[in-house]
């Protein structure tokens, strides 16, 4: 606590101080909410001290001292959302939504929040997969992740969500099919209590699954649209009886529309467009409810204008481009009541159009571009557009409907009769109520609104009208909100929203946060003539900085009047309340250790998730290790050191101890510990154990007699490895790695392959060692580095460094500047020289040994090298420079024990021991960086992209 908060802490009142003196906020809540403090930047001023209930901390909310809403929409916070979100176990609603700066997965551990009622993480930049186990929040109710970087399939446990009303997935790079239950696994069609499906804009692909739907099922939101989705579509889509809103648009879809489609008698927005059905236009005749209709670019038959548009008196607009109509446009449907648009472009309609005397007094476009349109009878009266383009009655015609589309000027709130002034302060704008201020402004992305969109004013100033006066019943500081721009976008008619604060010129963020909520959690309901909507927020950057100054002020005047003997006596009141605090944490520390429910005297049988994985103590590391000493010390880097230890048993163990600096939450500790006890092959350094105990964290691996193969190569061992040798050495290392792409549950990407990472045991079988989340962790003031760009200079991918973007194909880099290192026992750059472009340049695939000679480790030459040039060849593909050029680790393995086989030797053959495999020349030395993650070359942030391949 800084001198300044304690100054004012004594100031603010007596009353206060005497309430926070017993801290409000449980402990537990506290420690969570402080390592997610600490993860992200940019957090609200207000987050200071150590009791977020009792001293207000904008967008926690607190019920009974425990943490019940995190609400932190538009705040501009930044960073990761960690695992520490799972100790807040009252935990109702989480709020994030519109930080695009808060990427990153969304943690597994959030499953353990099983009161949580409300997920809204929309507009932020979360990426990765969604994790199951948010499949089991039995009372998720709201689930947001639209509109981030989320990639895989929708988990099918997202089935087991029996209270889930709200489901918006949209506008993410999700791929896969979409779930469906069986016998083993849930399914999206056992959500019956889901009113929304919103997974428009994804990557979606395969049929949609008959499964899917099922009378049970209550929604009224089906949107699918933007996907890649193909087949035909289910005819068990007619069981939906609820559904008011069907897009299924711009997908794959083909075959005939189902007959049951007919049976949707509640759709009001019913859109097919953009996908390849055939068959006839299908009769909707039945969907006498229907607003707005979209059949556009399909591949029906060759039709007439159908006839059953005359029983869908409710239709707004009619929207059937390049659907094969033929024949003339009966003029009976300009006269439907509600109708706003007609857009009927691209056909080979024909004829004398005649839009009869009846029109519809809405009507605002009909658009016949590009048919075979021969006439016109011009009536009287007609306020509409109507384009003739592209019709043989425009060949060499200048009628005005000849002419393209025009717009009028673009919609803007009109202003409340007051003159706008001109704002002088810049990204101040004039309110409604010709107020200059900071407006609040985004998108509302109107998903399928029921009237065409176009130039009818009266509806955004409904929209406008409601939008002002939910804010206001909300309670929110809103003085007027305005509306401007409407446009079509591809899928959704967009509008600019600005909100403008009342009684200051900016919103405080408690404003902000509420407002952003109100529209996140869709509070506020728009009539339903605007359909399902999205807010997307620009970014708020206005709050004001000095908030706490005027606290300060009327701290002052009390101060001054209770006078300084009052201060003092207040003073250490204020000092026994911060230690007490202080106290309280370390209790929070030691209660939130989630290790606690594991007994370490236990055999490890009764922790599943560890299997084979031991806890220790810090005194048994202590003794193990000989207290840590000198001698047993085999490695640093920036973690901390790694120690020699003997167990009990007499096995050897490397025992990495973290650094103060460079410890994790204890959340993820754990998590790296079940990640690492999953993981078992021969080929890969195994955990023994950890050690959580002491505010000490410790991984416990194998020992591994001959350490680095870089020592070897160096001769820093004593080793001497010939073809043989360095040939079962790569398909070793390609083997382990393999397993970790390929086999390991999660896969793993280790992110810093390298020789001084691929250890060497008695029998010089290769194994992977030193990856995991931990390498994620490294100098707290460096974190954005290490997590943005991992690695060390000279194996790193460039093309990883280049987008940030880590896929296992930046270890294939990593891994064939390796197999170039056996092969020269070379640096990766030594003496300014990069060995991917020394081999690359010299390379003469015409000659022996392709000519690399001069670069091949001289104990290598005058050796029989077979199999060299195809071993060149692998590495060389390895380090192609984009990742979809390289091969997987499984291709890799395949071809060396190809190599190998032609080479005559037997790739599954194993040494028995390292008297008859190893040739020992001179003495071995002891090594130094067995598990060492840094080097002299580890990426620092000051090489700027080129000289990753020096000239
Ligand atoms: C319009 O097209 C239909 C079908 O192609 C044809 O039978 C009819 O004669 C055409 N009418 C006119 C007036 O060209
Ligand atoms: C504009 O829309 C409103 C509401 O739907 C409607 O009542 C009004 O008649 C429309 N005005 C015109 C000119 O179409």
């Amino acid at each position: 606590m800084g001198t300044r908060e304690l100054i004012l802490l004594v100031l603010i009142s007596t009353q206060t101080l005497l309430v926070s003196v017993q801290s409000q906020t449980n402990s537990l809540d506290f420690t969570a909410l402080k390592a997610l403090k600490d993860a992200w930047k940019n957090i609200p001023p207000s987050w200071v001290g150590t009791d977020p209930c009792g001293s207000k901390w904008d967008g926690i909310g607190c019920t009974n001292s425990r943490i019940t809403t995190i609400t932190l929409a538009s705040m501009g916070i930044g960073g990761q959302l960690t695992g520490d979100i799972a100790s807040m176990v009252e935990l109702l609603t989480l709020d994030l939504s519109y930080n695009p700066d808060m990427s990153g997965p969304i943690p597994p551990l959030i499953g353990s929040l099983k009161k949580l009622t409300t997920l809204i993480l929309q507009g932020c930049s979360f990426s990765g997969q969604i994790p199951d186990t948010i499949g089991s929040l039995p009372q998720l109710y709201t689930l947001s992740l639209n509109s981030n970087k989320l990639t895989g399939q929708i988990p099918p446990s997202l089935g087991s969500l029996s209270n889930l009303y709200w489901l918006d997935l949209a506008e993410n790079s999700l791929s896969g099919t979409i779930p469906i239950s069986n016998a083993t696994s849930p399914g999206l069609d056992q959500l019956f209590s889901t009113k929304h499906f919103h997974f428009g804009r994804n990557q979606l692909s395969g049929t949609i699954p008959p499964q899917l739907f099922n009378s049970n099922m209550s929604l009224i939101h089906l949107l699918f649209e933007n996907n890649l989705l193909s087949g035909s579509i289910p005819s068990t889509i007619g069981l939906l009886s609820h559904l008011e809103v069907l897009r299924l648009d711009r997908n794959g879809l083909s075959g005939n529309v189902p007959l049951n489609i007919t049976g949707l008698t509640g759709v009001h927005e019913f859109y097919l467009s953009n996908n390849q059905l055939t068959g006839p236009i299908p009769n909707l005749g039945s969907l006498v409810g229907l607003n707005y209709l979209d059949l556009s670019n399909n591949s029906f038959d060759v039709s007439t204008f159908p006839s059953w548009y005359s029983s869908l008196s409710s239709l707004t607009t009619l929207t059937m481009e390049n659907t094969q109509l033929i024949g003339q446009v009966p003029s009976a449907v300009f006269s439907i009541p509600q109708l706003q648009s007609v857009v009927l472009r691209n056909n080979k309609l024909n004829g004398t159009l005649d839009v009869g005397s009846g029109t519809s007094n809405q009507l605002q476009l009909v658009d016949l571009q590009n048919n075979s349109i021969g006439a016109f009878t011009d009536r009287p009266g007609i306020r509409f557009q109507i384009i003739l383009s592209g019709n043989p009655i425009c060949d060499g015609d200048v009628k005005t409907y000849c002419s393209p589309p025009q717009s009028g000027p673009p919609y803007s709130s009109p202003t409340n009769n007051c003159i706008p002034p001109t704002c002088s302060l810049a990204d101040q704008a004039s309110s409604p109520n010709c107020q200059c201020s900071y407006p609040y402004t985004g998108n509302i992305n109107l998903r399928a609104p029921s009237f065409a969109g176009i130039g009818n004013s009266t509806i955004y100033a409904i929209l406008q009208n409601s939008i002002m006066s939910s804010l206001n019943n909300f309670g929110l500081p809103v003085d007027s909100v305005s509306l401007s721009n409407p446009t079509r976008n591809i899928d959704y008619l967009v509008i600019k929203l600005a909100v403008f604060p009342s009684g200051s010129d900016r919103f405080n963020r408690t404003g902000i946060l509420s407002i952003g909520f109100a529209l996140s959690n869709q509070t506020y309901k728009p009539p339903p003539i605007f359909g399902p909507y999205l807010f997307g927020a620009s970014p708020y950057k206005y709050f004001e900085v000095a908030t706490a100054s005027s606290k300060l002020n009327t701290g002052i005047i009390i101060g001054a009047v209770v006078g300084g003997f009052v201060l003092v006596v207040l003073a250490i009141l204020a000092g026994v309340y911060a230690f007490r605090q202080k106290k309280r944490a370390e209790k929070a520390d030691k209660q939130n250790n989630p290790f606690a429910a594991w007994n370490p005297d236990k055999s490890s049988g009764s922790i599943p998730q560890l299997k084979g994985t031991k806890a220790f103590t810090f005194e048994q590391m202590k003794k193990y290790s000989s207290n840590f000493s000198e001698v047993n010390e085999i490695g640093t880097g920036g973690y901390g050191k790694v120690y020699r230890g003997t167990l009990p048993d007499g096995k050897m163990v490397a025992i990495k101890r973290a650094m103060k600096g460079s410890m994790q939450g204890a959340v993820e500790f754990k998590s790296e510990i079940e990640l690492l006890s999953r993981v078992h092959h021969k080929n890969v350094v195994s955990l023994v154990g950890f050690c959580f105990d002491q505010s000490e964290q410790m991984l416990v691996y194998e020992y591994i007699a001959n350490g680095p193969l870089k020592d070897s190569l160096t001769g820093k061992s004593g080793f001497k490895l010939d073809w043989m040798r360095r040939l079962r050495i790569a398909l070793g290392a390609a083997r382990g790695l393999q397993y970790l792409h390929e086999l390991a549950d999660p896969p793993i990407i280790h992110r810093d392959i390298k020789s001084n990472n691929i250890l060497l045991d008695d029998r010089l079988n290769a194994k992977v060692a030193d990856f995991g989340l931990s390498k994620a962790v490294g100098d707290p003031d460096q974190t954005h580095i290490s997590t943005q760009v991992k690695g060390t200079l000279g194996y790193m991918d460039p093309e990883y460094y280049m987008t940030n973007q880590l896929t296992d194909k930046s270890d294939v880099y990593s891994f064939g500047v390796t197999l170039l290192e056996l092969i020269t026992a070379k640096q990766p750059i030594e003496k300014g020289k990069y060995i991917v472009k020394e081999v690359r340049q010299r390379m003469d695939k015409t000659k022996a040994l392709y000519d690399i000679q001069e670069v091949i480790d001289p104990l290598l030459l005058g050796t029989t090298l077979k199999g060299l040039e195809r071993f060149v060849e692998v590495a060389m593909r390895c380090v192609m420079d984009t990742g979809a050029e390289r091969p997987t680790m499984g291709q890799i393995v395949k071809e060396i024990e190809s190599i190998m086989q032609l080479a005559g030797i037997n790739p599954d053959y194993e040494s028995s021991s390292t008297t008859t495999s190893a040739t020992y020349e001179g003495t071995s030395q002891p090594f130094t960086h067995p598990y060492g993650d840094e080097s002299l070359f580890m990426y620092s942030g000051v090489f700027p992209p080129s000289s990753l391949e020096p000239k």
